[in-house]
């Protein structure tokens, strides 16, 4: 076992902070020894069909190159224990290259990847996973997922790949993306191995109450993702007057009101280390069951409002001849 030094993070609240002082040089692994925060008992935790799952997790779409290896490197050190990628986000090895950095425990790291379009038939599974786990630089994945249904290779086909990677070890579970309720209770139905998750679209905006029945039905988590509406929900006058009362943020009360529905885990992607910090702590509060269904507005036109309003505020903040605040 590891010698441990604690002490706090400031950024992360009163979580406690653990230093692991594991010499990772003996697995041929560059070690810089930065601190991380605590390991997984001391985050937030859903357990379906037994698997344990920090309830937020950071999600790396359009991260790429030295900002997602940064990024990543920051999540660890605030806390961050669950990390989802895609073979199709083209940032693997960046995100195995932030893992090797950092002093913290594989065991403790939740780590997803999804199969990309075109890795659907038997022997492309095998292979691509494989090359997933050398990007990756580990051995194993957490939790592999198909990650959008594709109509051209049957379901059976790429299932009974991604089982055999269970019983392998090379991955530990593994689950669906973008799935509608026919497809998950027959992809349910062609697994040896549980499915612990369907990853898809939920927010204030979009409505996954079939979806989000059926997991809590059969214990399978719904993974939130796009969870602030792609940055959407940040200037939404209820959620802002809400945050209010328990000074949290706009994106703290969508966190918040996705992480207090059982069976429901998100990934928010984040890139500042204040942003990552805010989405973390989201657990010293509580909604009211009024607060709860005030938030929940679901309707196409306000989704795609709010994807619109969260690109141009991208392209804004982007934009270098923008007036700087101090
Ligand atoms: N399975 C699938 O098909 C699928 C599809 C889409 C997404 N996903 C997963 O879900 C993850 C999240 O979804 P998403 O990337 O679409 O968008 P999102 O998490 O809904 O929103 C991300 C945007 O919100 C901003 N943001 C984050 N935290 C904030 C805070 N505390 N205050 C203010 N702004 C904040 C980010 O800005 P900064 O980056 O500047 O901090 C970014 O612009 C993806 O990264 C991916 O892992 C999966």
């Amino acid at each position: 076992m590891a010698a441990r030094e604690m002490f706090r993070h400031p950024e992360a609240g009163m979580k406690p902070v653990v230093f692991l002082d594991d010499d990772k040089s003996k697995q041929g692994q560059k070690f810089l020894g930065i601190p991380v925060a605590g390991p997984i008992e001391d985050m937030n935790v859903t357990t379906v069909r037994g698997v344990e799952i920090p309830t937020i997790g950071l999600g790396t779409w359009r991260l790429t190159g030295e900002q997602c290896r940064n990024t990543v490197r920051t999540a660890l050190e605030l806390g961050y224990r669950h990390i989802d990628t895609a073979q199709e986000y083209r940032n693997e090895r960046q995100i195995g290259s932030a893992l090797r950095d950092m002093a913290v425990d594989r065991e403790s790291i939740f780590l997803t990847t999804k199969l990309g379009h075109r890795n659907r038939g038997y022997d492309d599974v095998r292979r691509s996973t494989e090359e997933s786990l050398a990007k990756l630089s580990t051995d194993y994945v957490d939790l592999l997922l198909i990650h959008w249904p594709n109509i051209r290779t049957p379901l059976r086909e790429t299932l009974a790949a991604m089982n055999e990677l269970v019983d392998e070890g090379k991955v530990r579970h593994i689950g669906v993306s973008n799935f509608d309720l026919d497809r998950l209770a027959r992809a349910r139905e062609l697994s040896e191995h549980d499915l612990v998750t369907n990853q898809v679209q939920y927010n204030p905006y979009w409505s996954q109450t079939d979806v989000l029945d059926y997991c809590r039905i059969h214990d399978l988590a719904l993974t939130a993702y796009s969870p602030l509406a792609h940055g959407g929900v940040l200037n939404d006058p209820i959620l802002t007057d809400i945050g209010e009362r328990y000074e949290k943020t706009a994106a703290q009360v969508t966190l918040r009101w996705l992480v207090q529905q059982p069976n429901v885990l998100t990934v928010p992607k984040a890139t500042s280390r204040e942003h990552l910090a805010e989405n973390l702590d989201v657990f010293d509060f509580e909604l009211t069951d009024e607060e709860m269904d005030r938030i929940y507005r679901p309707s196409k036109s306000r989704a795609l409002a709010g994807f619109v309003t969260g690109r141009l505020q991208r392209l804004t903040d982007d934009c270098p001849f923008k007036p700087r605040t101090r």
